[in-house]
């Protein structure tokens, strides 16, 4: 089974690291996808975070990070993927990811795979963590000179010194 696991990714946290492992573990290949939006305004380029992304993942033999643009499912259909992997931190996400999930079926319907969304549960330590919320809390705290604990146990490092450069910087102009 080939999944692809997309996202913003604006920046990638441990909570989606954990979620790729856990779903790569039970697949044949899975694809890390970054929505390049031209409607949303990303703290990151896109160009960032898949740099982020391949360096979190460059030990994982069956994990590759790309982006896409448009439709999930016409990117899915020329990849041949058979399933979308989300999250799930709580009944909000739920109940955001359904419409998304019945769309993403019936627009599939007239692939050679019509796609599955499988939901993986986050591990209770990362059900508070958002790339939204990680982005907020780190701009109060570098733009305060604060101490940066609380962000290294949300993000991976690559994205903790990015976080930090990008908010530091704005703290001097
Ligand atoms: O990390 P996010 O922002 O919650 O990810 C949302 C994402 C990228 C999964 C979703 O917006 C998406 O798949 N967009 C692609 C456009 C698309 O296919 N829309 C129709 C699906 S109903």
């Amino acid at each position: 089974m080939i999944a692809i696991y997309p996202g913003s990714f604006d920046p990638v946290t441990n909570g989606h690291i954990n979620i790729a492992r856990r779903s790569a573990a039970i697949m044949e290949r899975l694809i890390v996808a970054v929505l390049d939006n031209p409607h949303k305004t990303p703290l990151f380029s896109v160009d960032e975070r898949v740099a982020m992304l391949r360096e979190v993942f460059c030990n994982d033999s069956n994990i590759e990070v790309d982006v896409f643009s448009g439709l999930l499912v016409s990117y899915a259909g020329m990849k041949g993927i058979n399933a979308i992997v989300r999250g799930l931190r709580g009944p909000d996400d739920l109940q955001n990811e359904l419409p998304y999930a019945i769309w993403n079926r019936q627009l599939s319907l007239g692939l050679a795979k019509p796609l599955e969304t499988m939901y993986f549960t986050a591990e209770p330590a990362f059900a508070h963590i958002s790339g939204s919320i990680v982005k907020e809390v780190a701009a109060h705290i570098y733009q305060g000179g604060l101490d940066d604990k609380i962000i290294s146990q949300a993000v991976p490092a690559v994205v903790l010194t990015a976080l930090k450069d990008k908010y530091s910087a704005s703290r001097m102009q």
